[in-house]
């Protein structure tokens, strides 16, 4: 199948572009280069030993969207392409929901015009907000708590709106937890520019020293060790979730679905911590602080949706995570050099 991949330079979709091409489909790249490199396309090319075309355009861009459509002949998009940084979301909404939702109307337009009506979007557990219950299955009443959040949100209203006006589309939310780790060939991976938000990529800098210590955001919230909890899941297991949305829409007769993409498992800091010491070798120097402004104490999935509708569960391991997170750690430090 040839797919457009919005996004297709950043964390996710390079991932899950390395996955498709290795299952046989011929990938197209769609990036502003916003959060990613071109490089990335060149490293894809090493990893996967074919060439992807990547187009540097955005998403608002429809007439270069539609031409891009109709020239690589693409079946199916998956719409990765999203700013997701929540503090600059609260900060800047207008840009956010311009990006976002304004991004994802540009898409649907072009897609439109051409015909084609099989999309996988980029969706995240942030929708549910604060749990009812736990874990949050896709049941789970939505309710997002800051601006990015809701921006996913209201463009899963909008395909939900589109599904019931048109029968015909084939679309898949898939709303991941928290992806990390990265490639086993350590040449992709998550790599912010400035001083990472996430815990996982601050947690890497820390073990290689380029940051002196982690502040760990809470310690007295009602957990196992008073620390946040998390379903942290592997990128790799990620991008076969993706491919496995793929499969699933071409065999089903449903417009639309909504799958949760995680593990089950709930991690907390400093269980990923302990984790990531162990992987790397390294000591972690942290300490405890006070709770981070919006964030919950604790979330997981449950994954029972996923298994039966896409016949995927994730198969990697915290201990895969924090290994293949310390090796593209090292691996990008020594080729920027
Ligand atoms: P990322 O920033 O690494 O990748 C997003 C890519 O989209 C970047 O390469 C960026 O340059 C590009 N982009 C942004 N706006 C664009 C535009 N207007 N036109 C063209 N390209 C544009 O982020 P990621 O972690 O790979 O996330 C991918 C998607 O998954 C995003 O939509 C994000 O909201 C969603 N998501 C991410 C997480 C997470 O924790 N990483 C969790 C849930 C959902
Ligand atoms: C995880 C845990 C922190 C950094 C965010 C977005 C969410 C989704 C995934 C896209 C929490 C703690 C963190 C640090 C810490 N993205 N922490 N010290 O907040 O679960 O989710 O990314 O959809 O929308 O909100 O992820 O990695 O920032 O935090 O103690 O320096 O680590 O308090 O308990 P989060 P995170």
């Amino acid at each position: 199948m040839n797919i457009l991949l919005t996004g297709g330079t950043g964390y996710i979709g390079s991932h899950t572009a390395a996955t498709l091409v290795a299952a046989g489909h011929r990938v197209i790249l769609y990036d502003n280069l916003c959060n990613s490199q071109a490089s990335v396309a060149d490293r894809l090319q090493t990893i996967t030993g074919h060439a992807l075309p990547l187009v540097v355009g955005d998403i608002r861009d429809t007439a270069l969207l539609s031409k891009t459509l109709t020239t690589h002949q693409i079946e199916a998009v998956i719409h990765f392409a999203g700013l997701k940084a929540v503090g600059d979301s609260v900060k800047d909404p207008v840009t956010y929901f311009d990006n976002n939702v304004g991004g994802t109307i540009s898409l649907l337009q072009a897609m439109k015009a051409v015909g084609i009506k099989t999309l996988v979007f980029s969706s995240s557990a942030t929708v549910y907000g604060v749990p009812h219950y736990l874990p949050y299955d896709e049941k789970h009443p939505t309710g997002a708590i800051n601006p990015y959040g809701r921006s996913k949100l209201h463009v899963e209203e909008l395909l939900s709106d589109l599904a019931h006006a048109d029968a015909g589309w084939r679309i898949a939310c898939l709303r991941y937890f928290n992806p990390v780790g990265a490639h086993d060939s350590g040449l992709i991976g998550e790599d912010p520019s400035g001083i990472p938000n996430n815990l996982m990529p601050y947690v890497a800098r820390v073990a290689s020293k380029a940051l002196p210590q982690l502040t760990i955001f809470g310690s007295d919230y009602d957990t196992p060790d008073g620390t946040g909890v998390r379903d942290y899941v592997h990128v790799m297991d990620l991008a076969e979730g993706h491919l496995a949305a793929l499969i699933s829409l071409s065999k089903g007769d449903s417009p639309i679905r909504y799958t949760n993409l995680g593990t089950g498992i709930g991690i907390s800091v400093l269980q990923l911590v302990d984790a990531f010491q162990r992987a790397s070798g390294q000591t972690v120097p942290h300490i405890l602080a006070a709770r981070r402004p919006g964030d919950l104490p604790a979330y997981y999935a449950d994954v029972a949706k996923a298994k039966a509708e896409l016949g995927w569960t994730a198969k990697r391991t915290l201990e895969d995570m924090c290994e293949s997170t310390w090796h593209f750690q090292v691996t990008s430090r020594h080729a920027n050099k």
